[in-house]
């Protein structure tokens, strides 16, 4: 069948805003499966097949294989960070992955030296930064933002770049109309300096957009989703998708909670909690920071559960989520769940999660999947946000008026059907 989407040609710069254990993480690993030394497993673009036409015509290749998406060895990292630290010294920092995984990729990593940050220290207290521009305004923050995006390009040879958000959670930013509404008023915003409006991500986002990147934000930073970026997304023709990489506890909360609704079981409360001991736990422990990733993680339920359609499971149960900066454990977090549900008659029962997982081993392959996804994205035209992407995110961008899709399997299925509709193959059903 035809392929539709222009191929990948020439190479792709990923620019890594933040170089801490996530992306170093994801950097390391890509680095050591290129080179032959490990397996990309959790990655979605390098283990995943893909059911095409009819079940009988046994057609199941992997997606890598019909949908042409950039070859990892055609990939050139980049980043920013506040610390001058090599990817190498910041990966071994992190402490992460084992020190001899790090050493198999220790000239690629040392190689990488972030570039100053665009960094305001009001939207993320806990940190004190060396590494860091100076900026007349929020304007002038874009400008040299758009200066490093294209000296990137040029020294590296990058054909296409695309900018992924993997630095710290900024603080609770609310919608604000006079600010965000519109691409005019964002602008003179930025050229009136106003910071308390516009975040330093909200910089590297419009940066990225108006230098024909698309941008990924994985944090749960307000940033792409207002309407003045939607407008810029679409001014540009560039992808933009977000927030919060969906990893540890929201990823259960997405497949437990469609299995109760599926089954007519109620819900009287899911607590959540975890001990989490590396930076990004640090800088969640700042309540102005938590308040930003409570938001995201407690948005999930109610979409999946949908309260008003069924007030007798789901009308009135107690969500809670907590996160508990703990140093001993460093990156590997443990999440429990205590999930208070009742069945026939109303007779109450119980489930408990214990995840005792590793936050960026989690996370790095969604970078890998959303760097090559929304690459893929632009070639084929497609601008705005990805909604087809949401299957990686805690709280999936949407528009006003719109619900999110929360539900694990069926984003998997909106997923699969973009691709075929991409390569010109027909739907198929969520299950397939
Ligand atoms: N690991 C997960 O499971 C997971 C899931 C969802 C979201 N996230 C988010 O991913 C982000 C990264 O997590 P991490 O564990 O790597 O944290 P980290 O603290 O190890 O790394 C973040 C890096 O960003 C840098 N930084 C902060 N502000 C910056 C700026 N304005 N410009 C450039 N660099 C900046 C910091 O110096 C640090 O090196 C966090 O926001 C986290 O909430 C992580």
């Amino acid at each position: 069948m035809e392929n539709k989407v222009e191929p990948a040609q020439g190479r792709l710069g990923v620019l890594v805003v933040g170089l801490g254990a996530v992306s170093t993480t994801f950097i390391a690993g890509t680095l050591a499966v290129r080179k032959g030394l490990s397996k990309p497993i959790g990655s979605i673009t390098q283990m995943a097949k893909i059911r095409l036409g009819k079940k009988e015509e046994n057609r199941n290749p992997l997606i890598k294989d019909v949908v042409p998406l950039t070859d990892l060895n055609d990939l050139v990292f980049g980043s920013w960070d506040i610390f001058p630290d090599s990817a190498y010294e910041s990966a071994t920092h992190a402490q992460v992955l084992k020190q001899p995984d790090i050493d198999s990729v220790k000239d690629e990593l040392e190689a990488i030296k972030p570039m100053p940050a665009a960094f305001d220290q009001n939207w993320v207290k806990r940190l004190h930064g060396t590494h860091v521009k100076s900026c007349k305004s929020r304007w002038d923050m874009v400008e040299q933002l758009r200066a490093d995006i294209r000296k990137f390009k040029v020294t590296n040879k990058c054909d296409r770049v695309v900018v992924i958000w993997a630095a710290s959670t900024e603080i609770y930013l609310p919608y604000c109309p006079e600010t965000h509404d519109t691409l005019a008023h964002f602008e003179q915003a930025m050229k009136d300096n106003k910071m308390d409006k516009i975040s330093p991500s909200m910089c590297y986002a419009y940066a990225a957009l108006s230098e024909g990147a698309p941008f990924i934000m994985g944090a749960p930073n307000t940033c792409v989703d207002v309407p003045a970026m939607w407008e810029l997304a679409e001014k540009t023709k560039m992808p933009i998708c977000g927030k919060d990489y969906k990893t540890g506890q929201t990823l259960m909360k997405t497949v437990i909670s469609p299995m109760l609704h599926t089954r007519m079981l109620g819900l009287n409360g899911w607590f959540s909690t975890n001990i989490l001991g590396n930076r990004d736990g640090e800088v969640l422990d700042d309540p102005e920071s938590f308040k930003t990733k409570e938001v995201s993680k407690l948005s999930v339920l109610d979409s999946v559960l949908e309260p008003k359609e069924y007030p007798e499971l789901y009308g009135n149960y107690y969500h809670k989520v907590r996160i508990n900066y703990y140093p001993p454990r460093n990156d590997n977090k443990e999440g429990w769940d205590n999930i208070d549900i009742f069945g026939w008659m109303g007779y109450p029962m119980q489930i408990k999660i214990d995840f005792l997982c590793r936050d960026s081993i989690l996370a790095a392959p969604l970078l890998l999947d959303l760097v090559l996804f929304t690459d893929l994205a632009a070639r084929k035209g497609m601008y705005g946000t990805q909604h087809w992407l949401s299957f990686f995110f805690k709280s999936p961008m949407h528009g006003e008026n719109e619900t999110p899709v929360n539900d694990l399997f069926v984003q998997w299925g909106n997923l699969k059907n973009t691709l075929r509709d991409m390569i010109g193959e027909k739907h198929l059903d969520y299950a397939d």
